[in-house]
């Protein structure tokens, strides 16, 4: 019997996360190829996921004695916690430096990074506008190493380059849709993303949806169940076949089907509101500088900017998502409905 692949996953209890530890809890294979430990900073819930079938590590992502070596001792690391934290990247990167030179083998490290990195930071989509495809490496290696998230990016971009492990750094885009399956019955997980919520708080507290600028600016969507279906196609293939997973800079996964403009999505949050009681008049109304920073602080600009990408890359892996921008839209009222009756509105 083949030994069981051993696979470290950060952020058991996150949204991306949990949805793709439920993709593996569906495997009928589960408990005999594959051995899946779980960073899990609650000491309360560790033991939940160990009777689920998975082995937990109490801690956070910079504990070093504890991330070094749960790392090391892996085949894949899946880092599903903070695509912004620079201690979270070194210290993976050290435990796989450890795992090459204990084993003589390349661990592979999958990094969740998030389409944030393409944000043009401009109040409306002009011809000039440049959309980024994760097949074209020269194109990605245009970005500032200023852009949001990047500078992590680059940490492992430029380790990865010494040859002691694989890189494939993957970046979602808006991730919509209530997360389901055992880890979000039980509450072990979040089921929600974040910027849908966000901006349908507000839009509660206000009774009225909302946009930054005219909403005018685009952003790409990918629903979190065909998230999670990519990271299990990407797995299996750092298994199967892992000389033939690109890696480094042709290892940039981005992940989208479609897209959305803000506009469309507060109008859709509008129209939810007022189904729901929760409001008068559904036209969106553009948020003032006072409430961008009350609802939304630092994030403010970021949600006023176009984001444009393609996943080609992650398509030509046979990755085949099918919800649409229809369905985001067409799934607003239910979420907020959820949010209102779990008291998370
Ligand atoms: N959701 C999206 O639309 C989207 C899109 C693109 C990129 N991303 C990126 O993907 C990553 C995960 O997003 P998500 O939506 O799944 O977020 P989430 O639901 O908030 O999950 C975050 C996870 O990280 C864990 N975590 C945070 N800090 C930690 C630490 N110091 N040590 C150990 N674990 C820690 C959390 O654990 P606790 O339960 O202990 O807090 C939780 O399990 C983030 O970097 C996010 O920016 C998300």
């Amino acid at each position: 019997m083949a030994p069981r692949t051993k696979i470290l996953l950060t952020g058991a209890t996150g949204y991306i996360g949990g949805s793709i530890l439920n993709r593996f809890l569906a495997r009928p294979d589960f408990q005999s190829s594959f051995d899946i430990r779980v960073l899990v900073r609650s000491p309360e819930k560790a033991p939940k996921f160990d009777a689920l079938g998975f082995k937990s590590i109490v801690g956070s992502h910079t504990d070093e004695e504890v991330m070094i070596q749960a790392v090391s001792e892996v085949d894949i690391v899946v880092g599903v916690t903070d695509c912004d934290s620079i201690p979270a990247a070194e210290l993976t990167i050290k435990g796989l430096k450890k795992h090459f030179e204990e084993t003589g083998k390349q661990a592979f490290f999958i990094q969740t990074s998030g389409a944030g990195v393409y944000l043009q930071l401009t109040d409306k989509m002009s011809e000039t506008d440049v959309i980024y495809d994760d097949a074209n490496p020269d194109q990605i290696e245009t970005l500032a190493p200023t852009q949001p998230h990047r500078n992590v990016d680059l940490k492992i971009l430029d380790a990865e380059k010494e040859g002691f492990f694989k890189s494939c750094i993957v970046l979602p885009t808006l991730v919509y849709g209530v997360a389901t399956g055992p880890l979000f019955d039980s509450g072990l997980s979040n089921s929600h993303s974040l910027l849908i919520p966000l901006i349908s708080r507000a839009a509660l507290e206000r009774r009225r949806a909302g946009m930054i600028g005219q909403g005018k600016n685009v952003c790409p969507i990918v629903e979190i169940h065909e998230v999670a279906d990519f990271y299990i196609i990407l797995i299996e293939k750092c298994i199967k076949s892992p000389d033939a997973v690109p890696h480094g800079r042709e290892g940039i996964y981005n992940l989208e089907n479609g897209n959305c403009t803000y506009y469309d999505l507060a109008e859709a949050i509008g129209k939810a509101l007022v189904a729901l009681g929760r409001g008068d008049n559904s036209t969106p109304l553009t948020f003032t500088p006072e409430e961008e920073k009350k609802y939304f602080g630092a994030y403010a600009p970021l949600f006023g900017a176009d984001c444009r990408c393609i996943a080609t890359r992650a398509r030509s892996f046979g990755w085949d998502p099918k919800m649409t921008t229809a369905d985001l839209l067409g799934g607003v009222q239910k979420e907020i409905e959820i949010l209102i009756k779990t008291g998370k509105a």
